[in-house]
């Protein structure tokens, strides 16, 4: 009989950055990493998969365009071992039904920009492997870091997406993979006051994806064997920031963290560069706003008081952890040094949901770092759109039958 499953699965941006393959065609990592889950009622990849004796052949289409199936190897990977996975409970168990052997329709959109540095194919990836896994009947028989295994077979980072909240890929050391997967470190109630806002700078697409991008870097980058040296203590105390709920080290970590992954990518030869112009006027803002509670930059880590922190992934677009009650007055920095288009249409859709944020900041407090910051605003324009979202579940069901 036929069968239909739709779901959803959440982007993750990660504060301890995945970059670097040890094994190029089981997409295994020379490091290990740690991402945020971020909300899926802003951000997601929905996936609708149908199941149907008369289908002769897998069919895919993404964003509503065909593509061929067999020309997307991690697709057929992932799904070679999901089917593989079935068959081995059919061949245990010979009263189940032959799933392992039905042609697969699947569909799958993302409600945001692909390939825009927001990570879609985490969120793609993710929703795919969940949402076959219902469809073939695996998915309530093995545990989700397994799931998570087939997913990085997609590509690495959707591993994460599989869970909500703090969640690490622990690297592992293992040749065939089987240790390398994903297991939550803390699920999305842990730390409620945690904020994201998505500072998109270009919805382009990126200039080099991050697949070839990272396997230069391997090639080339010295500086990557000191970032595999260092990551195993940044893991541990990116893990106890977390517990601890300890955002002065979450954010100076996450920050320390963005900043040499860019370094790594310099370092590559020839250079990939995400970063552009807008990205630097973040960072110098956000330095300079912390600096405001933290004291000047010449002492060192470990210094309390931090405001904000910002990361950015193979792109030039800003994710900013933000605790809730300071979200209000960095939107209203932001809206000083990157003044958002005039039109009223045009704003609204360029605040979203983060003009209920707005309003509520202290103007006088705000009129007063805007002096003591003294950076010259950019052009009106100069960002696209804020997207305001938070820590989310992991993915989910929307419908079945
Ligand atoms: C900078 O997961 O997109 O976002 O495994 O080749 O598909 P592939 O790469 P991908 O790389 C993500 C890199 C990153 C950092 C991160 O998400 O950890």
């Amino acid at each position: 009989h036929a069968f239909e499953v739709t779901v959803s699965a959440p982007v993750n941006i990660a504060v301890v950055k995945y970059w670097g393959k040890r094994d190029t065609s089981l997409l295994l990592p020379t490091n290990s990493s740690l991402s945020l889950t971020l909300s899926q009622d802003d951000l997601r990849s929905t996936t609708t998969v149908r199941a149907d004796p008369s289908f002769e052949r897998d069919r895919l289409w993404l964003n509503g365009k065909e593509e061929d199936v067999t020309k997307n190897k991690r697709m057929v990977n992932v799904v070679r071992e999901l089917r593989a996975l079935r068959q081995r409970m059919e061949q245990d168990d010979a009263s189940l039904e032959k799933l392992s052997a039905q042609k697969l329709h699947v569909c799958s959109q993302n409600n945001f920009p692909t390939a825009a540095g927001l990570a879609s194919s985490a969120s793609g990836f993710a929703a795919l492997t969940f949402g076959i896994a219902h469809a073939i009947g695996v998915a309530d028989k093995v545990s989700r870091s397994d799931l998570s295994r087939l997913a990085r077979l997609g590509s690495g980072s959707a591993c994460r997406s599989l869970f909500g909240g703090f969640v690490a890929w622990e690297m592992g050391s293992r040749p065939d993979g089987v240790d390398s997967v994903a297991v939550q470190v803390a699920d999305e109630s842990h730390w409620p006051d945690m904020e994201a806002l998505v500072l998109v700078a270009s919805d382009a697409r990126k200039d080099t994806p991050s697949t070839a991008g990272m396997q230069l870097t391997v090639e080339t980058s010295e500086l990557l064997q000191e970032r595999i040296r260092q990551v195993p203590q940044r893991m541990q105390d990116m893990k106890q920031a977390i517990a601890n709920k300890d955002y002065d080290a979450f954010a100076e970590l996450t920050m320390m963290d963005s900043n040499q992954f860019h370094a790594v990518c310099l370092d590559t030869f020839p250079p990939i560069t995400y970063l552009n112009d807008v990205s630097r006027a973040v960072i110098h803002l956000i330095t300079a706003y912390n600096a405001l509670f933290t004291g000047d930059g010449r002492s060192g880590r470990g210094k309390k008081g931090y405001r904000a922190a910002y990361t950015f992934d193979a792109g030039p677009n800003a994710v900013l952890y933000i605790l809730k009650e300071h979200v209000p007055e960095v939107l209203a920095l932001v809206n000083r040094f990157f003044p958002p288009p005039e039109g009223e249409g045009e704003r609204k859709e360029y605040f979203g949901r983060a003009a209920n944020f707005m309003g509520s900041e202290n103007v006088k407090a705000v009129d007063d770092m805007v002096s003591r910051i003294g950076m010259k605003p950019l052009e009106r324009g100069s960002l696209r759109r804020i997207i305001s979202t938070s820590v989310g579940d992991g993915p989910r069901i929307l419908a079945r039958g």
